[in-house]
């Protein structure tokens, strides 16, 4: 089963393209043969990686300016993508921001911050795919990227994890509610991955620390998430939905 084959002519959007596991799903998605549409608020960025798609032989990239801590934002990007070619097929839910600290020292404004991009946002954009299928009387694939830290906590990331626990059960409950619309609804939960949100942290001894308790000793790399995207994003997981699932090297099951 040739499941790159399987994403070939669908149209998928990508939030938060514009770095890091975005921008490596952005490219997976274009390779494959997909009509991409990029999405995040760092525009000059996204046009940078549509002019190299192009280059490469994507030709059907679409940049639009997308910051999911907006409702309005959201409402006009996906106005955009109305006018600009068919129904999406396939939303991957990646943007999302970090946050570091002691929960006694986060503010309510970071802590809101997190949860208006990684929660409110992640909901807002799925609702807007959602009505669009439901309305046209077909199906699609929602996949959300949560974290393993929606499933375990770590010291002073508490927002961050509550943010995507959150998403965990949104996928979950959304998977419910929308089955019968032949909308599935699944979430990719990453460990440790180097990308811009953990940048400058794995040279220092916490970092190289958190490293060793990874059972592989390593961080991912973005294109380890690929095999997974491909089977939720596409019909070889046709029956896959509420289906939250980690790949991490090992570290949601390392030792206590
Ligand atoms: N790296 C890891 O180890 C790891 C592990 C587990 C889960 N994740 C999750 O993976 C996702 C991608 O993170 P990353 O590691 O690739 O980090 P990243 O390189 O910092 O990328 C984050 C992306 O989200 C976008 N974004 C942030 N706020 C946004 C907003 N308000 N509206 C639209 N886009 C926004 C950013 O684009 P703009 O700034 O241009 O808007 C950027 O493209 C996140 O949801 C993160 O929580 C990452």
């Amino acid at each position: 089963m040739d499941l790159g084959a399987m994403l070939a002519g669908k149209r998928v959007l990508v939030t938060g393209a514009s770095s890091g596991l975005g921008e490596n799903f952005a490219r997976l998605a274009a390779g494959c043969g997909a009509k991409v549409v990029i999405a995040a608020r760092r525009k000059a960025r996204l046009d940078a990686l549509a002019d190299e798609l192009g280059r490469l032989g994507s030709p059907q990239v679409t940049v639009v300016e997308m910051d999911v801590a907006s409702e309005a934002s959201i409402a006009d990007a996906f106005a955009a993508i109305d006018a600009s070619g068919d129904l999406l097929d396939v939303v991957v839910n990646n943007a999302g921001i970090g946050t570091a600290g002691e929960a006694l020292t986060v503010s309510t404004k970071d802590f809101d911050a997190v949860m208006t991009t990684n929660v409110r946002g992640a909901f807002l954009v799925a609702l807007r795919a959602a009505r669009r299928w439901k309305e046209a009387g077909r199906g699609g694939s929602i996949v959300n990227i949560a974290s393993i830290q929606g499933e375990r906590v770590k010291h002073r990331v508490t927002p961050y994890s509550i943010s995507k626990a959150a998403v965990v059960h949104m996928t979950k409950s959304l998977a419910l509610e929308w089955a019968e619309h032949g909308i599935r609804v699944n979430a990719i939960e990453p460990g440790y991955i180097g990308t811009e949100m953990t940048d400058g942290m794995w040279e220092t001894e916490q970092g190289k620390a958190l490293i060793q308790r990874i059972p592989m000793r390593r961080l991912g790399k973005p294109e380890e998430l690929n095999g997974l995207l491909l089977l939720m994003a596409t019909d070889a997981g046709a029956w896959m939905t509420g289906a939250c699932v980690p790949i991490d090297g090992g570290h949601l099951c390392s030792t206590l």
